[in-house]
């Protein structure tokens, strides 16, 4: 049973000053990873993703870099990704303090878009069957053509959970789910027409990791997918329902 779980940038860092980490929310993400694996009912096999919160898209904007928009400008390409390395440390530290065998996978190094998204997994398969639990971050990536661009921590989620096949994906942001016009929690989402009017209507694309293009991808998968918030990490990891079920199988 391999399950893909993405931490969101918004959930591990204080978003609005650059570079600092929510150490309690690490701590309390660290603690829930931590209980799943030593319950019965938890993963087997995980895989963690983390987003960059303040520590990416900060200096992503002040570099002008983007998903779709590249630089050639290596240090500035280096600076994004030393970022985004002290950040994947400190969520990599605390889980290891609660003896997770967690690994640091800098997806920089083999990752490359050309012809789409190009992302080779042995080193995150030879780890899970080793019974390491690779913790990936959003990055930035070469890009044919465009120097390098911004890899969200989105994308290389349904890559890694297309490629190994996973079995269960889910997104823990800071909001509960994807939300109706009341405000409340839609619990499962079969098609993308059912929350179009939601979300934005079937033009509606966003490169950039909001709710409308999260909601695509996960449609995309072979595996059911939750959208939940840190209090449902838990549930979520112990295969309760957490938040909104994405399931466009
Ligand atoms: C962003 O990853 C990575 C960089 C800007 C380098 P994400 O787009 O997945 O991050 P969050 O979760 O939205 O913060």
């Amino acid at each position: 049973m391999v399950t893909v779980l993405k931490l969101g940038g918004s959930v591990i860092t204080e978003k609005d000053a650059p570079e600092t980490v929510d150490e309690a929310a690490i701590d309390r993400a660290s603690d829930a990873i931590a209980a799943a694996l030593s319950n019965e009912k938890g993963p087997t096999s995980l895989v963690l993703v983390h987003g960059g919160g303040s520590f990416g898209h900060h200096h992503a904007a002040r570099h002008g870099v983007s998903t779709t928009g590249g630089t050639h400008d290596a240090a500035a390409l280096t600076e994004i990704h030393r970022a985004m390395g002290e950040l994947n440390t400190v969520v990599v530290d605390a889980l290891q303090e609660r003896g997770v065998a967690a690994l640091p996978v800098r997806p920089l190094s083999v990752a490359a878009r050309r012809n789409g998204l190009q992302l080779p997994l042995e080193s995150v398969e030879t780890m899970l069957s080793e019974e390491f639990v690779p913790v990936l971050h959003g990055d930035v990536v070469t890009d044919s053509g465009a120097g390098g661009t911004i890899l969200s921590g989105d994308e290389i989620v349904v890559a890694v959970a297309s490629g190994l096949g996973a079995d269960r994906v889910g997104l823990c942001s800071t909001v509960p789910g994807v939300l109706d016009e009341d405000g409340d929690v839609v619990e499962r989402i079969t098609t993308y027409e059912q929350v179009a009017s939601i979300l934005g209507g079937s033009g509606a694309t966003d490169v950039t990791g909001g709710m409308a293009g999260k909601v695509r991808r996960l449609l995309d998968l072979k595996a059911p997918a939750a959208i939940f918030d840190p209090p449902n990490l838990n549930r979520f990891l112990t295969g309760e329902p957490a938040g909104t079920t994405v399931d466009g199988r």
